[in-house]
């Protein structure tokens, strides 16, 4: 097998060396001293090309928004620690500083919270779509499908001028949509925005609001839920971002890129994890706590069955995002009196895989989406719409993201290569022949 050699010489420059090639590539660090070589011309100058199976290794993009260190557990959003970010502001506040780069101004606010009230509406003719979905359908396939259909109410919306009205029409009514098709899901008559509320508040008042009796939010679950949307609001070139970002990139319009992002997020390896987590948990009570059997199956390699909620690409000692919603959980259940055993579950999984050599050696720890569905219990949110909590919250960040690979110059239509290892030439065989 021909071997290639990559020389990083100090910070600015490299020289990748193969069969006979010898190429210089310029080297980018950024701000928090990561080193990435450019490899754009490699093709070009060498006939060669990098391959990476899953991008695990390989940067995108250069971006300003989102900043992880996986080994150090920090996640910073536009240099804002999530920790301060969850202490001092609001989901609403964490979206402004994601899509428009600073902290708003008091005025800044006002008009965003103003401007995202005053389109909080669907059209009428939106509510037809949901009387045609089954019952069941998966409320990730209707947001994905209506998010999209959001587009054909909003023609000109594939116009480069309508790109922040159309961010706010977004912001204001995926909420909206959430709420709609859980109605429609359990036969309860819609619940429309209320602008004297928060956002946090409206979702919750629009999710259970009963027309019978008033509806008081609860302040513990309205922080509860603005803490989730804050920790879920973005986590840089994550598979469901990229995807926005490669759908964007041909120039699709903004809707049509979001919810492909939506549809990214569904996999259960992703977004779906946290549904997958209670439904592993449930499953381990069921079975009688056999804590052994599943943790067993987890490291079977010829068993399909993996710990949900444990494992990351990036974070190898903890997701500090975990730590957060861990904590929240105990609050929130201690502050409601709610006794959830499945939280008792989740604790007693954790310790024992923390203290199993097959984690441990794999630096598998809890993820985001390992306690966060204890929490979306607490508020009375099923299990099938946990995952759309989740989009609800990635939102802000998918649309900073598609907005920045919008206004970047440097922006290509993504289009990877490929290592082709199929059939070479062979002629056509006539039916008769085969
Ligand atoms: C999210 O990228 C992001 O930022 C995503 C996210 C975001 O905010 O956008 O953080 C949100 O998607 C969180 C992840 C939610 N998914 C899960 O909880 C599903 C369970 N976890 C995994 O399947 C897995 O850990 C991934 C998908 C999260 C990461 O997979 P990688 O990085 O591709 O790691 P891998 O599959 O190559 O695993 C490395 C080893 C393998 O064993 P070996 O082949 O080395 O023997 O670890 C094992 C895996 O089998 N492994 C697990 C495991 N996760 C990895 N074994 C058992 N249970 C698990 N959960």
């Amino acid at each position: 097998m021909a071997m290639a050699k990559l020389t990083i010489d100090g910070t600015d420059s490299a020289t990748l060396t193969t069969d006979g090639h010898e190429v210089d590539l310029p080297v980018i660090t950024g701000s928090e001293g990561e080193v990435g070589v450019n490899i754009s011309k490699v093709r070009a100058q060498t006939g060669t090309i990098t391959l990476d199976v899953g991008f695990g290794n390989t940067g995108s993009c250069q971006s300003d928004i989102t900043f992880i260190d996986g080994e150090q557990g920090i996640l910073r959003y536009r240099g804002y620690s999530i920790e301060d970010l969850c202490e001092h502001s609001s989901f609403i506040e964490v979206s402004y500083l994601l899509i428009h780069g600073n902290l708003p101004t008091a005025k800044e606010l006002q008009q965003f919270e103003y401007d995202l009230k005053h389109h909080s509406l669907l059209h009428e003719d939106m509510k037809k779509f949901f009387e045609n979905y089954p019952r069941k359908a998966h409320p990730m396939s209707v947001l994905s499908s209506m998010v999209t259909t959001l587009s054909t109410f909003y023609p000109e919306s594939t116009e480069a001028d309508q790109i922040d009205l159309n961010i706010i029409r977004l912001m204001a009514k995926l909420d909206t949509l959430t709420a709609f098709s859980y109605r429609k899901s359990v036969g309860q008559p819609y619940v429309y925005p209320q602008n004297h509320l928060s956002f946090t508040a409206n979702f919750l008042n629009m999710m259970f609001a009963l027309p019978t009796e008033p509806y008081q939010v609860s302040p513990t679950l309205e922080r509860a839920m603005d803490l989730l949307l804050i920790l879920h609001a973005d986590h840089e070139q994550n598979c469901s971002t990229s995807t926005v970002r490669m759908v964007g990139s041909s120039g699709a319009n903004l809707f049509a890129s979001i919810s492909s992002g939506i549809s990214a997020l569904s996999g259960p390896l992703h977004g779906g994890a946290n549904q997958a987590v209670i439904n592993m948990l449930q499953m381990i009570v069921d079975d009688g706590g056999d804590y052994e059997k599943y943790m067993a199956k987890a490291k079977d390699k010829s068993d399909p069955f993996r710990l949900m909620g444990f494992g990351h690409r990036v974070y190898k000692n903890f997701d500090p995002r975990a730590r957060i919603i861990k904590k929240a959980a105990d609050d929130v259940l201690d502050e409601l009196g709610i006794e959830d055993p499945l939280l008792d579950v989740a604790k007693h999984l954790e310790r024992i895989a923390l203290e199993d050599e097959y984690f441990v050696a794999r630096r598998l720890y809890p993820n985001v989406d390992f306690y966060s569905g204890i929490l979306y219990r607490a508020m009375g949110i099923p299990t099938n719409m946990f995952t759309v909590m989740f989009a609800m919250g990635r939102l802000p960040g998918w649309i900073a993201q598609w907005k920045e690979m919008r206004s970047d110059p440097a922006t290509k239509i993504f289009r990877p290569r490929q290592i082709y290892t199929g059939p070479t030439y062979r002629a056509y065989t006539p039916i008769e022949n085969r």
